[in-house]
């Protein structure tokens, strides 16, 4: 079987990258149909843009039984071309209204954004962008194929084209295996991974993915993490919301922290991470007894192969080592450790200030 990096390749080599962005069914001004040519160096113009995606006091203001609910407050972010950026926040935090104002679903209160330069408000913006919905509603007695067929066709790709970038999208996913049921058939996590190939197969720039791993075991949450890190690697920019951590830890470049409509940090996971008081501790060649008293000086103490390793704090590695020493017991390595991202977040939502209650529409 040919794989989707080697099918790939063959279009690559036959069409520009915005080939999906090229071709697309729009008009100019006049009501002409922009020749393939401008919309190409449109593409690569809005590709020299500064950010891939920036918004500038970005805010947007619900009336929700006739009191006003800001959801999202002057929000400032930028996220550069090629980096994969993680936006993290609570339920109701402001994410995905953030993310329908970036797609020009819903228009904002106050502020603009930019999507490579181009005004969100603008159809042109949305050329380069793959979108990945929250909850995604797919007709039920369509195959994910035959839905692939769609979407193809409505980001613009060239219908030669068509079934080659349908099998690499349905293969990146992980969705190719079940390609011909209904989609009224598939699981939750078959779904996601149908909304993915569905974001995927017009070869977007920048991916819009809003909690892409929601409803994923924790085996289909590593494949998707995989698939990420593989669009990741071949340039795509992306930008996702979620609530695991620890999936966006391991995959982002940078991540954003938003609370009640608040963008409370903005950082790489080394920026926003601080130094802990704990301790990890590797030792080799531990006797069973060593092992036992190590463990009455570690808050944790697992087995890596022929390997201890522990964790404890300041006072308890000066215990350890000595306790190593004198069992003839080998000290590999000795590090402090940084909080997890799920530390970061809680601190920095707990030390958050309190917003003002929603204030009466007229
Ligand atoms: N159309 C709407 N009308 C009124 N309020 C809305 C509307 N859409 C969202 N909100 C409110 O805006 C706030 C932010 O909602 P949003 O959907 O952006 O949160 P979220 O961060 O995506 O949360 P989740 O993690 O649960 O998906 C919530 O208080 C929500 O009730
Ligand atoms: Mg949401």
């Amino acid at each position: 079987m040919v794989s989707s990096a080697t099918k790939l390749g063959h279009l690559t080599a036959k069409s520009a990258v915005f080939s999906a962005a090229s071709a697309m069914p729009c008009t100019s001004g006049e009501g002409q149909p922009i020749r393939k040519e401008e919309n190409l160096s449109q593409g690569i113009t809005a590709m020299q843009a500064q950010w891939a995606i920036e918004t500038r006091d970005l805010t947007k203001t619900f009336i929700l039984r006739k009191q006003f609910h800001t959801a999202v407050h002057n929000l400032n972010l930028t996220v550069a071309d090629g980096e994969t950026v993680g936006f993290l926040g609570a339920n109701g935090a402001g994410k995905t209204t953030t993310i329908k104002m970036l797609l020009d679903f819903i228009a904002p209160t106050r502020g603009q954004a930019w999507l490579y330069g181009i005004p969100s408000s603008e159809p042109a913006a949305r050329r380069v962008v793959g979108y990945m919905p929250e909850q995604p509603y797919f007709p039920r007695y369509l195959t994910p194929g035959e839905l692939m067929y769609a979407h193809a066709a409505l980001a613009g790709v060239p219908p030669r084209e068509t079934k080659l970038r349908v099998e690499i999208a349905l293969e990146m996913a992980r969705a190719d295996s079940f390609a011909h049921r209904p989609i009224g058939k598939l699981s939750k996590g078959m779904t996601q991974r149908v909304a993915l190939a569905q974001a995927l197969v017009g070869n977007p720039h920048l991916l819009i993915l809003d909690e892409p791993a929601s409803g994923l075991d924790p085996v289909a949450r590593v494949e998707m993490r995989s698939v990420l890190q593989a669009l990741k690697e071949q340039g795509k920019t992306i930008f996702l919301s979620s609530h695991h951590l620890g999936e966006v830890e391991l995959i982002c470049d940078r991540v954003a922290i938003i609370h009640q409509g608040h963008l409370l940090a903005y950082g790489t996971p080394e920026e926003l991470t601080q130094q802990t008081d704990r301790f990890v501790l590797v030792a080799e060649g531990a006797a069973p007894q060593t092992e036992r008293n190590l463990r009455s000086l570690c808050s944790s103490l697992r087995r890596d192969g022929t390997q201890l390793v522990g964790v404890t704090d300041e006072r308890g590695v000066y215990d350890a080592i000595a306790l190593l020493r004198e069992h003839g017991a080998r000290l590999v390595s000795v590090s402090q450790q940084r909080e997890t991202l799920e530390e970061v977040f809680l601190r920095i939502v707990a030390n958050a200030p309190t917003t003002q209650p929603a204030s009466k529409a007229a």
